[in-house]
């Protein structure tokens, strides 16, 4: 056999190999996901773990008011054992227990919830309806004193701020996916002295943000409703403030300068409103953010450098503003990120020498003068690789790089390995046919 033989079987060996490594490439991204189709088995909210002491049953009021509600209840309401629409924690108290928690999902339209029921059920601190949309009764007073935790998502119906307003000694209020008729949500919030966590999302809440704010406030969320006017300075003086979200709703006016005193803050979500005028420089003292929402407002100046220096940061949202200038990223920054979006803000524009050109960004680079060059990135991303999508997902590439590339790299790792095997054994063959 002459070397002329030799280099083209190996030539069609390789390339043989390789393209059955291109097909097991296109392939991959198919059979990953397989594996988050095991079973998730934990629907039903956690409740405080009941007491160990299991000996009494019941307090007999307590299982007619029960009964009465016309739900699949278990045989022993205090046993902690799972159940699809129920559950329910209870007291220690001798010779019967009384309830403590009850957690409603999942109801059917004959559900009969009434002001005697409810009246007999006073002993629990924690409610939870969790879809199940019967319409609300009247509170028992003594129920509204005693309850310390409330939660409505996607249930009660014709729910009103009179209403919620009565649960004064709660810490936890949330309603979500349920609409409130109120004039704003002041009129709940007021009563409520000992309250830390405030959800109010998607309720079709109108009206203005409140002036008055709890201290120890840690949660506030009211997202999705119709809210507008300006965000009040005294928001910014929640110091153990931890999550805050009021986007998609009609907030003008600018970010406060005084963000920044919002010192335990990990989460800020202002996407989706009217907001104009400067990101605020006191938002480089939120150290401990992970997640910055900004997008879909009317937010103008140039994007501040102190925002790559936000050590814990992975979600950020700058897309469908005004701003203009130079990014001031860098690709080791940019990848830190789980998620970037910075699109749709026609005069901002990335230094193509800091970047390695390989990430769509949405916006154009930029020329020597820190302006956009022209035309867009469209011109840009076609020196790309294979991906041809034009649609501007921003962040889909920096994603994309995330989940792939580990498997990329063992793919290219078994390649190599597959064609150096195959070229020994065929190097062997060879050896002994031509002796
Ligand atoms: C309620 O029903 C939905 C879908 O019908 C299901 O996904 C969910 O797990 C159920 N919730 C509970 C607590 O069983
Ligand atoms: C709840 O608050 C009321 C006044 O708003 C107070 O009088 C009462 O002691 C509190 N109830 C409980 C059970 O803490
Ligand atoms: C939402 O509120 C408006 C008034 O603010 C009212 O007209 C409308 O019916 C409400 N929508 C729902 C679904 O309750
Ligand atoms: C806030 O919480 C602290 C400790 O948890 C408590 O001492 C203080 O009274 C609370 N303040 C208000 C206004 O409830
Ligand atoms: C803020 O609220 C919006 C709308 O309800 C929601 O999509 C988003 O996930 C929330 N943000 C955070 C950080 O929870
Ligand atoms: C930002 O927008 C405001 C009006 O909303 C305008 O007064 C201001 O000059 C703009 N600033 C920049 C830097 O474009
Ligand atoms: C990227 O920027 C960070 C500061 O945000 C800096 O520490 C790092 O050295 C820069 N990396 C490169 C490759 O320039
Ligand atoms: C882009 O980066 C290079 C190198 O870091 C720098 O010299 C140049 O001035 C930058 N261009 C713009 C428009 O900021």
């Amino acid at each position: 056999m002459s070397l002329h033989q030799l280099l083209l079987s190996l030539f069609l060996l390789l390339s043989s190999t390789i393209s059955t490594a291109a097909a097991t490439v296109a392939v991959s991204p198919v059979s990953p996901p397989s594996s988050d189709l095991s079973p998730s088995s934990s629907p039903t909210p956690k409740l405080p773990s009941p007491s160990p002491i299991s000996t009494g049953t019941l307090d007999p009021k307590q299982q007619t008011a029960l009964d009465s509600l016309n739900i699949p209840t278990p045989k022993d309401p205090c046993a902690p054992r799972p159940h699809p629409s129920f559950a329910a924690t209870c007291d220690s108290s001798a010779p019967f227990r009384l309830l403590l928690s009850l957690s409603l999902s999942n109801c059917s339209d004959d559900v009969a919830l009434t002001s005697t029921a409810l009246k007999s059920l006073s002993t629990l601190t924690s409610l939870s309806f969790l879809n199940c949309p019967i319409p609300i009764v009247r509170l028992p007073t003594e129920l509204a004193l005693n309850l310390r935790s409330f939660t409505s998502i996607n249930s009660l119906k014709k729910l009103t701020g009179v209403w919620l307003s009565r649960l004064e000694n709660v810490t936890e209020l949330t309603v979500s996916e349920s609409s409130i008729t109120a004039s704003g949500p002041s009129i709940i919030l007021s009563n409520m002295r000992f309250l830390h966590s405030f959800t109010l999302s998607h309720a079709n809440l109108s009206g203005f943000l409140p002036k008055h704010w709890h201290p120890n406030l840690t949660v506030v969320d009211l997202s999705g409703n119709s809210l507008k006017g300006e965000i009040p300075l005294s928001l910014t003086r929640l110091e153990n403030l931890v999550h805050l979200n009021l986007s998609s709703n009609s907030l003008d006016d600018t970010i406060p300068s005084t963000i920044g005193d919002l010192s335990s803050l990990q989460s800020l979500s202002l996407g989706s409103n009217s907001l104009s005028g400067p990101i605020p420089e006191s938002l480089a003292e939120l150290s401990g953010l992970t997640h910055l929402d900004l997008g879909s407002n009317q937010l103008n100046g140039t994007i501040p450098s102190f925002i790559r220096d936000m050590k814990s940061l992975k979600y950020l949202n700058l897309e469908r503003n005004s701003f203009h200038g130079v990014l001031p990223f860098n690709e080791t920054f940019i990848k830190k990120l789980e998620v970037l979006k910075v699109g749709e803000n026609s005069n901002l524009c990335y230094n193509r020498s800091t970047f390695g050109s390989k990430l769509k960004l949405g916006i154009a680079p930029c020329d020597k003068h820190g302006f956009p060059l022209s035309p867009p990135p469209a011109k840009d991303s076609s020196s790309d690789d294979s991906s041809d999508n034009t649609d501007e997902n921003d962040y889909g590439d920096v994603e994309e790089k995330k989940h792939h590339g580990p498997s990329k790299i063992v793919l290219g790792v078994a390649i190599g390995l597959s064609s150096i095997v195959f070229l020994i054994v065929f190097l062997i063959l060879l050896s002994r046919c031509c002796k």
